[in-house]
């Protein structure tokens, strides 16, 4: 019988990219997860499926072989979910064969954590099946680990948020902290479906920052009174001050230079339609934005981000973070 394992997804509710600058971020769990299921093999072969992402590969004694899909994208997708089951045998002390099995409700490539709630699903799930007692702290360690050796220098916000939930606030030099949330945050999340490159978008950024350090310096601090005016808004329920900050945090986004057409058609489609605000969210040039509004509006919201070009869809928080299920 196979263990089956799932986490959520994530948006960045506010202070993407300034948080590269040592600024705070907040980080939500939402209600979109990936689910892996590990079963044991007779073989050594760590195989790795996945229907929605039209991809299946093994790798056994250092070959990494593609049954199904391009190869170049199933070592990208697969490098960092077969590092972290290898750091899991590690802890067993055991090579042993597994079936993974992945299935995923997370738009790709989006800047939605999707690989990250993959990587954290499949150690929890390979974890429980060999009976390893994994905590939330040691997954979030084997995912991050395995994410680093891949990407290079990640924040960590991705793995952070698939294993614990909820809503975070992230700083570089403090980490992870929970915030208190007295509001659903309710939210339509538009996919421009452009492709975007979040290395790039950081080095957009990182020109214009050092091309102009005065107004970088004060753009900073306008991020960081937007995330520390979010946080007594998110404990008071306050939307429409949560909306407005959105609103203000994509004008300075767009200002450093990563929002793009699709975005601005999006943002200002959700917020005509009645949305109390609405921002890129992750490294923008494409990918999502997200636009909160009252529950009545949500559809209303979601039809005109359709009507604008983007995929809707509308997210719940979640305070579920990796679980067995
Ligand atoms: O890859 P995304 O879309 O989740 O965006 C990453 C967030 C950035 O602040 C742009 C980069 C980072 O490492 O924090």
């Amino acid at each position: 019988m196979g263990v089956v394992a799932s986490a959520p997804a994530k948006i960045i509710l506010f202070g993407e990219h300034f948080v590269v600058y040592g600024e705070p971020a907040i980080v939500v769990a939402i209600n979109r997860r990936a689910r892996a299921t590990a079963e044991r093999r007779q073989d050594n072969r760590l195989r790795f499926h996945s229907a929605n992402l039209s991809t299946a590969c093994y790798f056994e004694n250092g070959v990494f072989k593609v049954e199904q899909g391009d190869v170049k994208e199933a070592r990208l997708k697969f490098e960092p979910v077969k590092l972290a089951v290898e750091k899991v045998l590690l802890r067993y002390g055991k090579n042993v064969g597994l079936d993974v099995e992945i299935n995923s409700t997370i738009p790709v490539g989006a800047g939605l954590g999707s690989s990250a709630a993959v990587v954290t699903s499949v150690a929890a799930a390979v974890g429980a099946l060999l009976e390893l007692k994994l905590s939330k702290e040691d997954i979030f360690r084997i995912a991050y680990d395995a994410e680093k050796a891949v990407h290079g220098n990640p924040s960590g916000v991705d793995p952070a948020i698939a294993t614990f939930g909820g809503t975070l606030l992230f700083q570089i030099d403090t980490g992870f902290k929970p915030v208190e949330v007295n509001s659903d945050i309710p939210l339509v999340v538009g996919d421009t479906g452009v492709a975007r490159s979040t290395r790039v978008q950081v080095e957009k950024v990182r020109e214009i920052m050092d091309s102009y350090p005065q107004i970088a310096g004060s753009l900073r601090k306008a991020a960081r009174e937007i995330v520390l005016r979010a946080v007594t808004a998110l404990k008071e329920n306050d939307l429409e001050t949560l909306g407005t900050l959105m609103n203000i945090n994509h004008a300075l986004l767009y200002g450093v230079g990563v929002s793009d057409e699709s975005l601005e058609w999006l943002t200002s489609a959700a917020r005509k339609a009645g949305a109390l605000g609405a921002k890129l969210t992750g490294a923008g040039g494409g990918g999502c934005m997200i636009a909160l509004a009252k529950a009545e509006k949500l559809d209303n919201v979601s039809e005109a981000i359709m009507r604008a070009g983007g995929s809707p869809f509308v997210a719940k928080k979640t305070d579920e973070g990796v679980k067995i299920e």
